[in-house]
């Protein structure tokens, strides 16, 4: 984990061979990718940051979507790097048509990672959000640090990674909440959030979110509250992913007239401490 939230990393673009790609639906209706490519050498890939991808074979969609590694294996040859996603619209539904052993364009490791503190570290996670911190989760342990994960969804089949996060942390860090009441508790991720928050040592936690903006907005609201430090991985529409387009804005605090400036998410994030922002929610959505 970098110090200081900047990386040194071999940016590649390259085609990558799928080797997995399971689809399937939770009773909310939404539906998810499990996807698994192979990359023909080793390359170095942090907590939170992301790849560009899309089916070679196809020229439309045009551009390719962005999507957090969830988890990473290195050989002595190739890189095997998986990747949850949500089907919400073309570029994802292009990804669940892919085949084992189909070409995928990929454009990566890109952007930022989580800054590492000593406290003990909270993990909170909504939908698809809860594969960037899987990662996070994975160094957190091997660094023998102390981790509590909340996640949170519409119903079980929602809660990506689940079962891997309870392999890795065992189901007494973990606490779950479904809206529709299907598996942990029944309700929102932020109301066991906040029950922890007001009665844990607030100067021995800090929180590293990821999920839908109105849930991050809401975690950043109890972290200014609690006075307890929050990193948020943001998760913007992209269209270049490496700075060119400006497409994924997010409003910074800043000492001008208009109190903000713009940065961008793909380059200066997708992680940004809660109290440099200005608002979770992206040029987009705003
Ligand atoms: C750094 C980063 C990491 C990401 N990691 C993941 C991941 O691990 N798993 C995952 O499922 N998704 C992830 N995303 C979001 C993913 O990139 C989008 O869902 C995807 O680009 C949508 O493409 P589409 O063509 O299928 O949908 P579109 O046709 O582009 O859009 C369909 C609908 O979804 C909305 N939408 C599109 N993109 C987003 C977005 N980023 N946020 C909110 N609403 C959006 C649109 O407004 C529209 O209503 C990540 C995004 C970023 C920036
Ligand atoms: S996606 Fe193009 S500048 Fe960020």
């Amino acid at each position: 984990m970098a110090e200081s939230g900047r990386i040194e990393a071999e940016l590649i673009d390259v085609i990558a061979l799928v080797e997995r790609n399971v689809v399937s639906g939770s009773p909310s209706g939404r539906s998810y990718g499990h996807l698994e490519l192979v990359l023909d050498r080793q390359i170095e890939i942090l907590p939170a940051q992301f790849a560009m991808i899309k089916p070679r074979r196809l020229a439309e969609p045009l551009l390719r979507r962005a999507m957090a590694f969830y988890r990473v294996r290195n050989s002595e040859s190739q890189t095997i790097v998986e990747f949850i996603y949500q089907i919400v619209g073309r570029g994802t539904d292009a990804l669940a048509g892919l085949k084992p052993g189909e070409e995928v364009a990929f454009l990566g490791p890109l952007g930022n990672t989580f800054s590492e503190g000593h406290r003990d570290a909270v993990l909170v996670a909504g939908g698809a959000g809860s594969p960037a911190l899987f990662m996070l989760a994975e160094e957190l342990k091997r660094h023998r640090r102390s981790v509590r994960l909340f996640i949170g969804g519409a119903s079980k089949g929602d809660l990506c990674g689940l079962s891997d996060f309870e392999a890795l942390l065992g189901r007494e860090s973990i606490t779950t909440t479904t809206i529709d009441g299907s598996y942990g508790i029944q309700g929102l991720i932020s109301q066991p959030l906040e029950n922890y928050l007001s009665g844990v040592d607030r100067s021995s936690c800090e929180v590293f979110s990821c999920g839908p903006e109105p849930m991050l907005e809401r975690v950043s609201e109890l972290c200014e509250q609690f006075e307890v430090p929050a990193q948020l991985s943001l998760e913007s529409p992209m269209a270049c992913g490496f700075g060119i387009c400006v497409g994924c804005a997010v409003a910074v605090k800043a000492n001008v007239a208009e109190g903000f400036v713009y940065k961008r998410v793909c380059v200066d994030g997708p992680v940004f401490r809660s109290d440099e922002l200005y608002s979770v929610r992206t040029m987009h959505n705003a």
